[in-house]
């Protein structure tokens, strides 16, 4: 228990320890009676904030800060990676004060629970051309780091003329292939996270901050 009398997040080194749904009882979210849809006896596991969105909002302000020094000048092509990074995406691009393009991609790699199926495929292609584009990928979470790996390879054989990673969080102690990122918010624990754009078989995207899904 924290000194709040709330029950902290087991084996998080970050701001865990927000029960959701005693938060939402007390009215400091909004949640409905059936949360996101869910009958109440299908109402677990229950999410957890791990990062709040103040925590969100500040990372996402110093990230803006970085990518604005680097870029400025350019006229870089964002590729947002569908569908997890577009709340990321949209809080993101409204801090960057120079012409940018936005871009969606999207991969498929995950079936519907919280395993990888470990096959990436392009599902929906970029519209626009890459070659001689300063690109920046924006990503919601780097896991195994498979599917970012195959963007990364996929784009470079379109020869921009930069190619750079931008990741809101990263789990490094489940990487199964190296990933250099360039633009860091969050270093995360091997736990399945879920809001701020982040799914569990398609529900709680709608999560403003981003939570742990526990059993
Ligand atoms: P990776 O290929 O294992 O690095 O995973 C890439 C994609 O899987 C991410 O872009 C996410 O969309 C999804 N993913 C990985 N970990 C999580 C998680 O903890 N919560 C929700 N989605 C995840
Ligand atoms: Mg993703």
């Amino acid at each position: 228990m924290c000194h709040q009398g709330i029950e902290r997040v087991q084996g998080l080194d970050r701001a865990g320890g927000k029960d959701y749904n005693r938060r939402a009882r007390l009215g400091k979210v909004a949640m409905s009676s059936k949360p996101f849809g869910l009958e109440p006896s299908r109402a677990k596991p229950k999410p957890r904030i791990l990062l709040t969105r103040d925590e969100i909002e500040a990372t996402v302000n110093r990230l803006a800060a970085e990518i604005k020094k680097d870029y400025r000048g350019k006229s870089p092509m964002l590729i947002g990676v569908l569908k997890g990074s577009f709340m990321f995406m949209a809080d993101l691009i409204r801090l960057l004060d120079f012409p940018l393009e936005v871009e969606f991609i999207r991969l498929s790699s995950y079936g519907r629970g919280r395993e990888s199926s470990g096959k990436i495929k392009v599902v929906q292609a970029l519209r626009s051309e890459v070659k001689g584009r300063d690109v920046l990928i924006i990503e919601d979470i780097v896991d195994t780091g498979l599917t970012i790996s195959f963007l990364l390879d996929y784009l470079r054989k379109k020869k921009p003329a930069s190619l750079k990673l931008c990741a809101l969080t990263d789990k490094p102690s489940r990487r199964q292939t190296p990933v250099t990122i360039d633009y860091l918010g969050f270093t995360v624990p091997n736990k399945f996270l879920i809001g701020y754009g982040l799914d569990w078989d398609e529900k709680f995207r709608n999560l403003p901050d981003i939570c742990v899904l526990e059993e």
